[in-house]
């Protein structure tokens, strides 16, 4: 049995920005992580971080506007403040601690526009500001005192008295499973895009987390609200950063129109992601596309610009489609990337069950509600990674001596075992893919009551038939057979927590655009929804629905 103050779940920038945090608080701290910390997934963040500078002539209440407007109105107002008071802080902090942001010709922080904003503050790292903002926080860490436990794999939480004492873990190196108690656990494993397919989303992002909290009793809220980004490669997902429309792309249609200008006459591409992506996915059903595709058009830009600023989707655009993006106009059309959704959150990071906090893509603290704004989605790991750490210091000081039981570890090890020694039965690659095409069919950019229904039913009838998955390996070393049968039953929960938030949101707002309620409802509808775990419930979950809070800016009429 290991022992810690705070374990840290996770290690993107979520998880390590807590983890920088919670060392300057002097607390003993570890980290875990099922990959290398910078195999982590935000290492594929490409566009930026929003923050407005005062010194630009921006202010935080223009920031503010924009995300809850970009959000439909489903964000908690106050969460979005203090996100966005604290960006222009948070971006300096980490410019001192080495991140080496793209600079303008004048030799200040440089900017670009991204979608929904309008002001160009998205600070950059070329396209690769996850990688950049990553290998400095990892860097951090390496120099301070921090326990990582690295290629580990979370089986549980331990929950004792209503209150998380820590996890159950394998360490995939050997096999060996442990107890690892801990005063406070911070989740901060990530999202869930696996659960569709394609997705931007690396392979790792199967909602362990996600579903790790709800197996403990969190609520999981706003779930049915799955972005679809408006840049994807066909077939395979791969994303073309916004960046690419911020730097002056357009999207155009198989007649050569930019069709934006139908459907957002001032934003035009740069219209939020849920507007964009429905527009492209209309122009493709009505008969406008290519091969099901739209055409993001980059040619008036001239290659030496786009190697300049837009290098890394040059090289995607030749490496996997033999294009020179100053040559062509390259393929693309809306793809899963990521989920508003999360396990509900204060702007603390605390969770309903105490000594669990969470922070990152696997939280819902309510700062994106039904649609992010790209370059969010770092801001918010940065200032919620590092306030749930503060939160989770000052919890610890008030528990005293953590339990010592190893009856979770246990029962983990039975379950897994029998996993091991089932013989021939269905395979996990088999039905992942199964789940992930009905998620996508029933859970689209364009969905509808039986749509939803479909991919309810079908999870409910994979979820009976997981007992029968089986592994061939029966190895104990980095069985990566038996890992990802086990990401599959977190996929299988997160799943269902999509599809119950979906059929409860009985209209259209930001991601969530139902063909048979189009119109959005505030009179009703201005709410979160809550999806539980309750084996009693009907479908095996509870479902319940809270207040959305609106402090300054009363829900109007969206347009671009
Ligand atoms: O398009 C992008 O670079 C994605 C950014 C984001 O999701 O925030």
């Amino acid at each position: 049995m290991y022992e810690h103050d705070v374990l840290i779940i996770g290690a993107g920038l979520a998880g390590l920005r807590a983890a920088v945090e919670s060392v300057r608080l002097g607390v003993d701290t570890a980290v875990l992580t099922k990959v290398h910390p910078v195999r982590s997934h935000s290492n594929a963040a490409q566009g930026g971080i929003n923050a407005a500078l005062t010194d630009r002539g921006d202010e935080w209440e223009g920031h503010a506007y924009d995300t809850i407007k970009g959000s439909d109105y489903l964000a908690d107002q106050d969460s979005v403040e203090v996100m966005v008071r604290e960006a222009g802080d948070t971006l300096i902090e980490l410019e001192h601690m080495g991140v080496i942001f793209s600079r303008d010709e004048e030799g200040r922080l440089g900017t670009r526009a991204f979608g929904g904003q309008r002001e160009a503050r998205t600070f950059f790292v070329g396209a690769i500001t996850g990688s950049a903002m990553l290998h400095v926080l990892h860097e951090q860490i390496m120099r301070n005192d921090v326990r990582i436990y690295e290629e580990w794999f979370v089986t549980s939480l331990i929950v004792e008295d209503g209150v998380c004492r820590g996890a159950v873990a394998m360490d995939m190196r050997t096999g060996e499973m442990e107890t690892i108690r801990a005063k406070a656990v911070i989740m901060a494993a990530g999202g869930a895009g696996r659960v569709f397919e394609p997705s931007t989303n690396a392979l790792i992002c199967t909602g362990d987390g996600l579903a790790l909290a709800w197996d403990a009793g969190a609520s999981l809220m706003d779930m049915e609200m799955v972005q679809y980004h408006p840049t994807t490669l066909a077939g395979n997902g791969i994303l073309l950063s916004e960046a690419a429309r911020g730097e002056g792309a357009y999207l155009i249609n198989a007649d050569g129109d930019r069709f934006m200008e139908n459907y957002a006459p001032e934003f035009m591409e740069l219209a939020s992601r849920d507007v964009v992506s429905r527009a492209e996915q209309i122009e493709i059903n009505e008969g406008r596309g290519i091969n099901g595709n739209v055409l993001l058009d980059l040619r008036h830009l001239g290659t030496k610009f786009i190697e300049e600023k837009l290098g890394y989707l040059q090289e995607v655009a030749v490496e996997f489609r033999g294009i020179d993006l100053g040559e062509s106009p390259i393929e693309i059309r809306p793809g899963m990337h990521y989920i508003m959704g999360g396990i509900k959150t204060t702007i603390d990071g605390a969770t309903v069950i105490p000594g669990l906090y969470a922070a990152g893509e696997c939280a819902n603290v309510s700062v994106h509600g039904a649609n992010r704004l790209g370059a969010n989605s770092l801001l918010d790991t940065i200032v919620f990674g590092k306030r749930s750490a503060i939160a989770a210091a000052e919890y610890v000081k008030t528990v005293g001596r953590n339990g010592s039981s190893d009856s979770q570890l246990e029962s983990d090890k039975k379950r897994i075992q029998e996993i091991l020694d089932r013989p021939q039965g269905i395979r996990w690659a088999a039905m992942r893919n199964e789940l992930a095409e009905s998620l996508t069919e029933g859970i689209g950019v364009f969905r509808d009551q039986a749509s939803m229904e479909g991919a309810d039913a079908k999870v409910d009838e994979l979820r009976g038939k997981y007992p029968q998955v089986s592994v061939d390996n029966k190895g104990k070393v980095f069985n990566t057979d038996l890992i990802f049968a086990l990401e599959l039953d977190f996929m299988l929960d997160v799943a269902k927590s999509i599809c119950q938030g979906a059929l409860m949101r009985k209209e259209s707002r930001g991601a969530h655009s139902r063909t048979d309620l189009p119109d959005r409802d505030d009179e009703n509808w201005l709410k979160h929804t809550h999806v539980y775990k309750d084996p009693d419930g009907l479908g095996g979950v509870r479902t319940e629905t809270s207040d959305v809070t609106i402090t300054k800016w009363e829900p109007i009429e969206r347009a671009y």
